[in-house]
């Protein structure tokens, strides 16, 4: 578990506490206050129902956001909470510990929030050895007047602020790491490691290679090493006062070049609030997110009619546009919006309806709470993926 010295969030010498939604402290800060309240909505409705939304893999990070927005909590801090229970999950190798490592086996981790009421964003990009990075990027934007800090100086504004470093690699993703290293080979087919492609299949040769693996965790390591994943979560909320905060954390593209940064924490791609209007992010491959600058697309939609399924659709196809539909080149890989509007309506967009795997297809999903008990619900797609 990650842990700050100290504990809780640093007060101020005016005595205030620092939470989200809270005042501004220093005399630099009152200034951009009044910024703040010059931009502010005029009334927001009340009595509306709080909903929390995020990726597939947010089950549990929505009923922990819905659970701390119905005790009070401020939109902001209920969505980090949630997503904080993914980051330090060494099961997702998408987001936080355990997440898939850069080509040098050293995980990296992009995270951005933006707080509706206040319209503040913080971002961390390239950030090492810290579990929980969307907690740093919360105090970039509680504690600094930038938005984004990124690799070492991100870094050492975590550890300024007490998180100690840690190794956020885990056993099945250094495992994975060595078989993707393993894999590769030069145009003659040639690389340097003992236990080369021979007659043997993968799952043969992979058994040679690490004998102490079971046959799951190398099904699951070649799978990884030859599909590498762009996970990721993002997490959206809106409260009974009509309130929005948004989340997006990552380990970013597996074996990717170190420093590549993807979309989660740009803010207008991995993520865009926008009080008046609504909130939306995505997850998948980053860099078309990017070129499409997706989150800020998706609200502007909303703005002018959309709803948040159509917003996230017309999203989809400017990806597809970018490759002139062309469906072969499309299906390399894969990407999904989700958007949440300020009025309550949500919805989720992808390129693909689904993931295939043995002749099946998986639908993609997105994960809903209401006030019950979180479920998912099926995405709307552009193009149906055959088994
Ligand atoms: N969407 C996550 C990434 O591409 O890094």
């Amino acid at each position: 578990m990650l842990e700050r010295a100290g504990g809780g969030l640093p007060s101020f010498a005016d005595g205030t506490d620092n939470k989200s939604g809270g005042a501004m402290f220093t005399r630099r800060h009152w200034l951009s206050a009044s910024a703040v309240l010059a931009a502010a909505p005029q009334a927001l409705p009340a009595g509306g129902k709080p909903i929390v939304i995020s990726s597939a893999n947010g089950l549990r990070a929505c009923a922990r956001a819905m659970e701390m927005i119905r005790s009070g909590a401020d939109t902001l801090d209920a969505v980090v909470a949630g997503v904080n229970i993914v980051e330090e999950d060494p099961e997702d190798d998408s987001v936080g510990y355990g997440g898939l490592p850069n080509e040098e086996g050293v995980v990296e981790l992009d995270s951005c929030v933006m707080h509706g009421p206040t319209r503040r964003a913080g971002s961390v990009a390239s950030i090492r050895g810290v579990k929980t990075p969307s907690k740093v990027a919360k105090l970039v934007m509680e504690q600094t007047d930038h938005i984004m800090l990124v690799g070492e100086g991100a870094g050492r504004f975590a550890k300024a602020y007490g998180f100690k470093e840690e190794n956020l690699l885990t056993e099945k993703s250094r495992l994975a790491w060595l078989v993707w290293k393993r894999s590769l080979r030069d145009a003659s087919g040639h690389n340097n490691w003992i236990g080369g492609p021979g007659a043997l299949k993968p799952a043969a040769r992979l058994k040679q290679m690490f004998p102490e693996a079971s046959d799951e965790l190398l099904a699951y390591a070649w799978e990884r090493a030859v599909n590498p994943p762009t996970g990721t979560i993002n997490c959206l909320a809106l409260n009974a006062k009509g309130e929005m905060s948004g989340v997006t954390t990552t380990s970013g593209l597996a074996w990717k070049i170190p420093g590549r940064v993807g979309d989660s924490p740009i803010i207008g791609a991995g993520l865009y609030v926008d009080q008046d209007v609504g909130a939306a992010g995505s997850t998948g491959r980053g860099e078309e997110n990017i070129r499409i600058a997706g989150g800020h697309t998706i609200v502007e939609n909303m703005r002018h009619g959309m709803s948040p399924r159509e917003a996230c659709l017309d999203a989809v196809k400017r990806v597809a546009r970018n490759y002139d539909n062309d469906r072969a080149r499309l299906a390399k890989f894969d990407i999904s919006f989700y958007a949440l509007g300020r009025d309550g309506q949500y919805g989720s967009a992808a390129l693909w309806s689904g993931t295939a795997k043995n002749g099946q297809v998986r639908p993609r999903q997105f994960a809903v709470n209401d006030g019950g008990k979180s479920r998912l619900e099926n995405c709307a797609y552009l193009y149906e993926r055959k088994g």
